[in-house]
C-alpha cells in the first residue's frame, strides 16, 4: 500500500540541476578542465568533492590537486551556485509538482525531501516549498551519499513508514539506484539510464499524476 512519496530536490522539485551544470562548467573552465553535459549526467546526485572527483579523473588528474586544493575548488564552485539560487522564487517550482504535493495532501499521504545538498533547506526556502513537507533529510543527516540507500531510508524512518510503502522520484541514476536499494517503488524523470532501471520512467514531471503513479505501483505489489 502506498503510504508516502519521497522527492529528490534538484532536478526534480526545480531544475538547480542545471545550476549544480553551470556553476561546475564556470569552475572547470577556470581551471582548464574539460567538462560538457555528457559528464555532467554522472554528478546527478552525487555530492559537492565527489563530483569535483570525477571531473578530476575525467581530466586524468586525478593526483593533480591536494585535498585542500581540491576543497578550495569544491568550495569555489559553491560561491558560484549560491549566486544562481539567490534568483529562485516560487516560479520555478517544476510543472506538475504543485498539484502533485495538493494531491499527496488530499489523500493523506506523507511526503519527503531526500537531498544530498548542503543548499537543500535555502533551496525549499526559496522555493516557499518548505511547509508542503513531512521531513526533509539532507546531507546534515546522512554519512553516505547516494547510491547509497541511507538518505532515503533516513526518510522513511523519519516518516514512521516502511520503505516498501514509498515512491521515490529521482533524475539521476545514482538517486534511481539508492531508491531501489532501499527497497522503494523508483520513478525516473528524465534519467540517461546507465546502470539499474528505474521502475517507471517519465520524461517530465508534468507526467506526474497521482492517480497514474497509484496504478503503477499497484501493479507492481
Ligand atoms: C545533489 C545534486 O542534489 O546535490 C548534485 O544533484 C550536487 O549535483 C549535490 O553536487 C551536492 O550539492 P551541494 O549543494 O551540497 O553542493
Ligand atoms: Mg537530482
Amino acid at each position: 500500500m502506498l503510504k508516502a512519496l519521497v522527492f529528490d530536490l534538484d532536478g526534480v522539485l526545480t531544475d538547480t540541476a542545471e545550476l549544480h551544470y553551470l556553476a561546475w562548467k564556470r569552475l572547470s573552465d577556470e581551471l582548464g578542465l574539460d567538462f560538457d553535459r555528457e559528464q555532467n549526467e554522472a554528478l546527478k546526485g552525487v555530492g559537492r568533492l565527489d563530483s569535483f572527483e570525477i571531473i578530476l579523473k575525467n581530466n586524468g588528474k586525478t593526483h593533480a590537486y591536494t585535498q585542500p586544493q581540491k576543497e578550495e575548488c569544491a568550495a569555489r564552485k559553491n560561491e558560484y551556485y549560491k549566486e544562481l539560487i539567490k534568483t529562485l522564487t516560487k516560479d520555478d517550482v517544476l510543472p506538475g509538482i504543485p498539484e502533485l504535493l495538493a494531491e499527496a495532501r488530499e489523500k493523506e499521504l506523507k511526503t519527503a525531501v531526500a537531498s544530498v545538498s548542503r543548499n537543500a533547506p535555502e533551496v525549499l526556502e526559496r522555493l516557499e516549498l518548505t511547509k508542503y513537507f513531512d521531513t526533509v533529510a539532507d546531507a546534515s543527516k546522512v554519512k553516505n551519499s547516494k547510491p547509497d540507500p541511507e538518505i532515503f531510508l533516513t526518510c522513511a524512518e523519519q516518516l514512521g513508514v516502511a520503505p516498501e510503502n514509498c515512491i521515490g522520484i529521482e533524475d539521476s541514476q545514482a538517486g534511481i539506484e539508492g531508491i531501489l536499494s532501499a527497497g522503494m517503488y523508483a520513478v525516473g524523470i528524465n534519467v540517461t539510464v546507465t546502470g539499474r532501471t528505474p521502475d517507471l520512467c517519465l520524461c517530465s514531471t508534468e507526467e506526474l499524476k497521482l492517480d497514474m503513479l497509484l496504478e503503477n505501483f499497484m501493479r507492481r505489489e
